[in-house]
C-alpha cells in the first residue's frame, strides 16, 4: 500500500490550507466503466454498511498526489505533468477485483483494482520522476493502482464477510483511459469536488 508520510497523513485529513490548492493527477474513469462502478456504489449504498462512499461523477485512478501547493507553483506542476505524457497512448485496462487497505479483515478503504498494461506503470513512474525534479518527494512504496470506492467510517467496522460477498459478486469491467487530468480537489460541504486544471490526451 502507498506509504502515508507525515506530510501525506496531514494532507489526507485536514482541510485545504487557505491560499493553497490541493492537486493530484489522475485518469478519470470514463464510460462505460463509470456506469458499472456507479452500479457497484449503488449496491454498497443499499447494504447500509458504515461507509463514506465516493461520488460516482468523480471516479478516478490517482497517478500522482501533489498535496497542498501554492497557486504560484501550478504552472511548473502543469509543465511536469505535460512532460510525462508523450509516448503514452490510450491505456486499455480492466477493473478486475475488489480490494481493501490495509486488508479484508480490517478494511479502512475499499477499492477496485486494475489489470493494466506496463504502460500505466511507465506513465506513473515518469510522473513520479518529473515531480521529484520539481521538489515533490516520491511516494517511496510501489504504486498500487486502485479506484477508491469508499472509506469505512471512523471507529466503525464492516460486518464479517461483507467484502468477501461483494468480491464474489463482482464482474470485471473493461476501462479505456484516453486522458490524464491534473485535478484540483476543492473541499466543500458535500465532500470534495474535483475540478480539472489541465486535461491531456493520451495518444502516442
Ligand atoms: P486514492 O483515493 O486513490 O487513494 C484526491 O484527494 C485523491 O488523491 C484521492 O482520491 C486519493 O487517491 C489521493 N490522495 C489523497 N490524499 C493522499 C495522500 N496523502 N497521499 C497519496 N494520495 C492521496
Amino acid at each position: 500500500m502507498r506509504k502515508v508520510t507525515a506530510e501525506g497523513a496531514c494532507s489526507r485529513w485536514r482541510p485545504t490550507v487557505p491560499g493553497e490548492m490541493r492537486l493530484f493527477a489522475a485518469l478519470p474513469i470514463a464510460e462505460p466503466a463509470r456506469s458499472e462502478i456507479a452500479k457497484l456504489l449503488g449496491r454498497l449504498r443499499e447494504a447500509s454498511w458504515p461507509l463514506r462512499l465516493v461520488h460516482d461523477h468523480g471516479l478516478h485512478l490517482t497517478m500522482k498526489f501533489f498535496g497542498e501547493v501554492q497557486p504560484a507553483r501550478l504552472e511548473v506542476i502543469e509543465e511536469a505533468v505535460r512532460s510525462a505524457v508523450p509516448g503514452t497512448g490510450a491505456l486499455s485496462m480492466r477493473l478486475d477485483e475488489i480490494g481493501a487497505f490495509p486488508n479484508f479483515r480490517r478494511p479502512r478503504v475499499v477499492w477496485v483494482g486494475l489489470d493494466a498494461p506496463p504502460a500505466l506503470e511507465l506513465l506513473q513512474d515518469r510522473l513520479e520522476r518529473r515531480s521529484e525534479a520539481i521538489g515533490f518527494a516520491p511516494e517511496g512504496t510501489p504504486y498500487r493502482p486502485h479506484v477508491t470506492l469508499a472509506r469505512v467510517r471512523e471507529g466503525q467496522r464492516l460486518p464479517p464477510g461483507a467484502l468477501e460477498s461483494l468480491a464474489d459478486q463482482y464482474e470485471p469491467v473493461p476501462f479505456l483511459a484516453s486522458e490524464l487530468v491534473l485535478y484540483e480537489s476543492v473541499l466543500g460541504r458535500g465532500g470534495p469536488r474535483y475540478e480539472p486544471r489541465l486535461t491531456l490526451e493520451l495518444a502516442s
